[in-house]
């Protein structure tokens, strides 16, 4: 069983989820599921293929509403049951397949949908102008904003995929995997710019299956699997394998077995100090831990 810690008290979550159930059929993708954001706070969302963590993503951006429980936005239950709701609230979604048209430039890419029109006429100065703007606030290094997307690398669509998202001056951003097609350099690009976003004061929930992102810039990591909560965690108090046996939800491993190990020692130091405090009316607890003990060790070996 994964250590459950209990998140920061205090500020308000922009976006809480609260018992978020959805079915697809017979498939129960989702059962009871809890998730909570602050402003300026990464939290990382992982699990197993088939977790449920897609499906989750679409109940909060209004792709997929949930059959049960309660979306709130800033203490106050909302109804997201469609895109144009999760914008309106304030949440930007990036999804893994980007989205981005090829043949476009940056420009045209980043106001795809919200093109600047003056007297009739795409104001193509005005777009260019906040384009840069918009990439240099977020430190983000492209050739030319008039290139097209094509020609740039993965990083760097990536990169210019989350600022679009921003445009709508978002207070959550979500981004599906946004490292998974990426080498190294470029995936230290992506991370940076979800670096600045929580800087920025922005929630970001960050899907993804590798560990080494997670543990480089969230602050949370939330674990499904097989689509209920499994744990969520503090990164920076937390080991990479405590993580993954979340995930797998494997009990046979070094860490559950120390974990094992320690509260055994706990159980046994605990008992005999009860033994101890009440000698006359408890006579039979001296003789508990070592019962204890030995009725542990197969049942141990049993799970394995
Ligand atoms: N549109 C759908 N129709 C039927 N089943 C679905 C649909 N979307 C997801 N599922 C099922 O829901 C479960 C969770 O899937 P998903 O949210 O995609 O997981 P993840 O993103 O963590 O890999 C899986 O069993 C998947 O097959
Ligand atoms: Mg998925």
């Amino acid at each position: 069983m994964p250590a459950i810690q209990s998140t920061e008290a205090g500020a308000t979550p922009v976006l809480a989820l609260r018992g978020i159930s959805k079915r697809f059929g017979a498939v129960q993708a989702l059962t009871d599921v809890d998730l909570e954001i602050r402003a300026g706070e990464v939290v990382a969302l992982v699990g197993d293929n088939g977790a449920g963590k897609s499906t989750l993503v679409k109940t909060i951006a209004g792709v997929g509403p949930a059959d049960d429980g309660v979306i709130e936005w800033e203490g106050r239950p909302v109804t997201v049951d469609r895109p144009h709701a999760a914008q309106e609230l304030g949440i930007a979604t990036v999804y893994q397949d980007l989205a981005l048209c090829d043949n476009l430039d940056v420009v045209g890419n980043l106001f795809l949908g919200r093109e600047i029109v003056r007297a009739g006429v795409l104001d193509e100065v005005e777009m260019e102008r906040r384009a840069r703007e918009l990439l240099s606030t977020l430190s983000i290094r492209i050739p030319s904003v008039r290139i097209p997307i094509a020609s740039l690398s993965g990083g760097q669509r990536q990169t210019v995929a989350i600022a679009r998202s921003l445009l709508g001056e978002p207070k959550i951003v979500i981004l599906d995997e946004p490292t998974a097609a990426l080498g190294v350099e470029q995936t230290a690009q992506v991370l940076d710019l979800v670096e600045r976003l929580r800087e920025r004061g922005l929630g970001v929930i960050l899907i993804s299956h590798n560990m080494a992102d997670v543990k480089a810039v969230a602050d949370r990591v939330a674990v499904l699997r097989l689509g209920r909560n499994n744990g969520t965690f503090e990164v920076a108090s937390t080991s990479q394998e405590e993580i993954i046996s979340a995930i797998t939800g494997a009990t046979d491993n070094a860490v559950t077995r120390r974990r094992a190990r320690s509260a055994e020692a706990v159980g046994a130091t605990e008992a005999a100090g009860a033994a101890k405090a009440a000698p006359t009316t408890q006579a039979a607890e001296p003789a508990e831990p070592a019962e204890a003990d030995k009725a542990n060790k197969p049942e141990k070996e049993a799970g394995a």
